[in-house]
């Protein structure tokens, strides 16, 4: 297993060997396309104010090519709370990486999305998040940091080490190969919500990572039925098996622990590895991230990073598929009737940028309302581990932002290189 100490304090000279090597059949490659269209894509993606502005304004609901885009605040939120009509394609995805069945974000609303909702919810307790979460990012975040003697891959051996190793101890997974272990989940989250073009490279390269992460857990399940009495995620959902054997078989521990690993390590090295590298260009904003987390407000520290989030989210939105024919906005001018099978982009970056709820909304501001912000989704399948993301990051850059002096590291290394769409490495500098 990569080394803490080693992992931390990599000399730029080491750089190379601790990126990771390729791994039993999984093919890093197939994650990385560098041609024009995908530039193009990562450029709009970054940079959609403008174009999205006007889309609000003269176009609100585009469609076009099988494809619709819904803009509006009111119409994003609409959208989202329809999910009988307007459904989440990912069922299909989710079951192929977990070798049989289907996980939350999945599955329509009814009696088995509410069950398995109540399961995963009941194993994740939110006091965890203060008690246990919370301490561990920032334990771990300061032991690296300190290792780091001032030096430190923000992204690789930080944002994303730190829930890998959460991972290990909290779940109760054991991890060989920590850096690889990143990547597979990237591939397999990318391939279940990242892929509505179904590409065919993509689906090879998750299929592979899930064929190395589903062994981590059932050894996790293995491990946890010859200690039910250990404190983990693993542990907490064997109890429940062996108190109700037919609600919770195996296969189902194993969709929870790839759901809410999948949802964990990617997704959290992209929301916190976008809020570094804003906080790095933005003075201002790292000003006040920094005063937070100098005098101990861990809320308004978690409000001035999900506010820089809020201009650079997970993506422009999640997609969706028209389940039947459906009229979004009805009773408007701008009203649209979606047919059946149509793909939607529900764009809740969009969302969050329209001035006709969101005051302000190019302004950085952290004290703005909570329905301001869409990043971790809306209606039913917004996001069951929200709590856990905020206590994880918050903890994970409190020690970061506590030390003088934080900065990009001179040339390529301060700047962001990425796994797929994914954040991987920003070298940063601190005064140790
Ligand atoms: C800052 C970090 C995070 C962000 C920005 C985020 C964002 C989101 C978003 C936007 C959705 C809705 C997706 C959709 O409607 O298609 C979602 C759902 C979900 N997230 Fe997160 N997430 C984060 C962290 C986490 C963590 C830490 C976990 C697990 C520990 C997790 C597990 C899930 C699951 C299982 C769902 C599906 C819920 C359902 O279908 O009811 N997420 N997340």
């Amino acid at each position: 297993m990569e080394n803490v100490a080693t992992f931390g304090r990599m000399a730029p000279a080491a750089e190379k060997q601790a990126a990771p090597a390729a791994s039993d059949g999984f093919d890093p490659s197939l994650l990385q396309s560098t041609g024009l269209t995908a530039r193009i894509v990562a450029w709009v993606v970054r940079h959609p104010f403008a174009l999205m502005a006007f889309a609000r304004r003269f176009w609100p609901i585009p469609t076009f090519k099988g494809w619709a885009i819904i803009t509006r605040y009111d119409d994003v939120a609409e959208a989202l709370q329809n999910d009988k009509a307007i459904a989440v394609p990912f069922g299909p995805q989710i079951k192929t990486l977990n070798d049989g069945p289907n996980f939350v974000l999945g599955m329509a609303d009814g009696p088995e999305y509410q069950a398995l909702h109540k399961a995963t919810m009941s194993v994740f307790p939110r006091e965890d998040n203060a008690a246990i979460i919370g301490p561990m990012a920032y334990h771990e975040a300061s032991n690296l940091l300190e290792l780091g003697e001032g030096r430190i891959d923000g992204v690789r051996g930080l944002l994303t080490l730190v829930p890998t190793r959460i991972c290990e101890k909290y779940y109760g997974l054991t991890i060989p190969d920590e850096p690889n272990f990143a990547r597979w989940t990237i591939a397999m989250s990318s391939y279940m919500f990242g892929n509505p073009s179904n590409d065919p490279k993509l689906e090879k390269a998750a299929v592979a990572a899930g064929a190395l992460v589903r062994p981590i857990m059932d050894d996790a399940i293995a491990r946890a039925k010859a200690n039910p009495e250990a404190d983990t995620i693993a542990a907490r959902l064997v109890s429940k098996q062996i108190a109700d054997p037919d609600s919770m078989p195996d296969e189902i521990i194993r969709a929870i622990l790839i759901g809410m690993v999948t949802g964990f390590v990617p997704t959290n090295t992209m929301a916190s590895g976008h809020m570094l590298d804003l906080l790095l260009d933005n003075p201002e904003w790292l000003a006040q991230a920094q005063d937070a987390a100098r005098s101990d407000d861990d809320d308004r520290l978690k409000r001035c990073l999900f506010e820089a989030m809020r201009f650079w989210p997970l993506n422009p939105g999640p997609f969706r598929v028209a389940a039947e024919d459906v009229t979004i906005a009805a009773g408007t001018r701008r009203a649209k009737t979606i047919r059946k099978g149509t793909k939607l982009l529900v764009s809740t970056q969009s969302a969050m940028f329209d001035p006709r709820r969101v005051e302000h909304p190019t302004r950085f501001d952290p004290d703005r309302k909570p329905v301001d912000y869409m990043l971790m989704g809306f209606g039913l399948h917004w996001c069951i581990g929200a709590p856990l993301a905020y206590a994880q990051i918050t903890q994970t850059f409190k020690p970061l932002l506590k030390r003088r002096n934080v900065r990009r590291a001179p040339g390529k290394d301060g700047k962001m290189t990425r796994f797929g769409p994914f954040p991987e490495s920003l070298w940063v500098l601190y005064d140790h």
